[in-house]
């Protein structure tokens, strides 16, 4: 990802940036930065960049025209001019008290851009005509006021480039932490076993990873509730769900994972429905339908995908702007699926594989595939060196994309793969599942070989 900023000290973003876990990301090419100092864009010969307010107040204000031809020179030399000839927006956000609150959602959100440009004010802000010319976001990262957007910005950077695939280094633990799955987390402990007095409560050092799952919960409700009680009635409700689903798993597994899995967020729930920012998914309770008004005043902004029962999406096919894409049956992995340990060569695959992916992935589209490879969520099996097949995460979670070439079919590769993935998931104490389009006959059948159970109603999905 690029990231620009736009700001008047340049030395405080630099040092920001160049620091740490971020550092590192810049350093391996996973960043890159792009620091601007607007004074260098202003016109006065003294380098002046702000002036008084009309209308009278305290305090100076930043002009438009040095923020305006810094930000035009980042467009400019923008990735999307020059990758595509065209000239996209760059997603661009002012950080300011006045913005919507930053949250770790709009992180998800903003981390799927290959590029962002933060604009960081100063003094009483920015004239309002040059925000309204280049601005696409404005947030705020707290009910307080700083001196400048500097440090607001460097918060954003910071939450956005660590959901990057690559820049923890451990992939798994993005989405484990505090704010998935709504609980704060818990109370961690290293050595010294007794400090100060004070020991090590005695599940941890026991070490039966059981206890110490259903301590380490117990704690982070106990501390949520204390602490957040607005994040722990979101559990409570979370969890109310959760059961309900279970008792048609096979068929709501995809909104139970959501849950689960902390990517999705209620938004309503009689019937329910759930948003998956991360994928501009909506999702909507299989066996409901509702009314249409209802449900598209429902939809937040920049929705893409809509999975519903197939009643339901007989109804929304024909909503103008709403097209069906396809039928589908969930597959779900049970404890009864045969856990096979993979010894083949099985690789995650890196851009130099991008159109290979593009070109087999038919499905949903080159472009859709070659942004999962960039996304870092394919994988390669490889026979004798050469790439022989992959399989793939969609962006809601479900196994997917399998693809094996034809020389190489029958030989269990496929299977290879699947069990591959399922290890993964499982490992990252996901429940394994797949979407199957209900007339891919082979596909069924590896499902079945698999030992994988299927859902028996039929899930539509439609895109606006
Ligand atoms: N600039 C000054 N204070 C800010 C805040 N709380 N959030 C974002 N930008 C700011």
């Amino acid at each position: 990802m690029k990231i620009n900023v736009l700001t008047l000290f340049p030395d405080f973003i630099e040092q920001g940036l160049h620091t740490s876990i971020l550092g590192r990301a810049c350093e391996k090419g996973l960043l890159s930065c792009n620091v601007v100092n607007i004074r260098d864009y202003s016109n006065d010969k003294n380098g002046r960049v702000d002036d008084y307010t009309y209308g009278g107040g305290a305090g100076m204000l930043m002009q438009a025209q040095p923020v305006y031809d810094a930000y035009k020179a980042v467009e400019n030399a923008s990735l999307k001019n020059n990758c595509e000839g065209e000239n996209h927006r760059i997603r661009t956000i002012y950080v300011t008290p006045q913005g919507k609150p930053f949250t770790q959602k709009d992180a998800l959100n903003l981390a799927k851009e290959d590029e962002l440009v933060f604009l960081c004010g100063h003094y009483e802000g920015i004239d309002e005509r040059v925000l309204e010319e280049i601005v696409t976001d404005r947030y705020s990262i707290g009910d307080y006021v700083l001196t400048g957007g500097e440090l607001p910005a460097l918060v954003m950077i910071d939450a956005v480039s660590r959901l990057i695939p690559g820049v923890l280094g451990n992939e798994v633990s993005a989405d484990i932490e505090s704010f998935y799955g709504d609980l704060l987390e818990y109370p961690q402990y290293t050595r010294p076993e007794v400090w100060n007095g004070m020991s090590v409560p005695g599940v941890l050092l026991k070490g039966n990873p059981k206890e110490v799952n259903a301590w380490r919960k117990e704690k982070a409700e106990e501390l949520t509730e204390k602490v957040r009680p607005d994040l722990f009635e979101k559990y409570k409700q979370r969890e109310h769900y959760i059961k309900e689903l279970l008792k048609d798993k096979r068929n709501n597994i995809q909104m139970l994972e959501s849950l689960r899995r902390g990517t999705g967020e209620i938004i309503n729930t009689d019937p329910l429905v759930i948003y998956m920012a991360c994928d501009d998914l909506v999702m909507v309770d299989i066996n409901r339908k509702m009314d249409v008004d209802e449900f598209l005043s429902l939809l937040p902004d920049g929705v893409h995908s809509i999975v519903v029962g197939q009643e339901f999406g007989d109804i929304l096919k024909d909503v103008e702007g709403i097209h069906k894409s396809c039928d589908v049956y969930n597959y779900v992995y049970t404890e009864n699926v045969h856990r096979k340990i993979v010894n083949k060569d099985i690789r995650l695959l890196t851009e130099e594989y991008a159109d290979y992916v593009g070109t087999h992935y038919e499905l949903a589209g080159y472009d859709y595939a070659v942004e999962k490879v960039r996304e870092g969520i394919v994988y390669g099996i490889f026979v004798d060196n050469e790439i022989a097949g992959f399989i793939g995460t969609h962006g809601e979670g479900s196994i997917g994309m399998l693809y094996i070439d034809e020389r190489f079919r029958r030989r269990g590769l496929a299977a290879d793969l699947e069990s591959f993935m399922f290890n993964r998931d499982l490992e990252a104490g996901r429940t394994p599942y797949g979407q199957v389009i209900i007339d891919n006959v082979n596909s069924i059948k590896l499902q079945e070989k698999m030992g994988v159970y299927g859902g028996d109603k039929i899930l539509t999905w439609l895109h606006l």
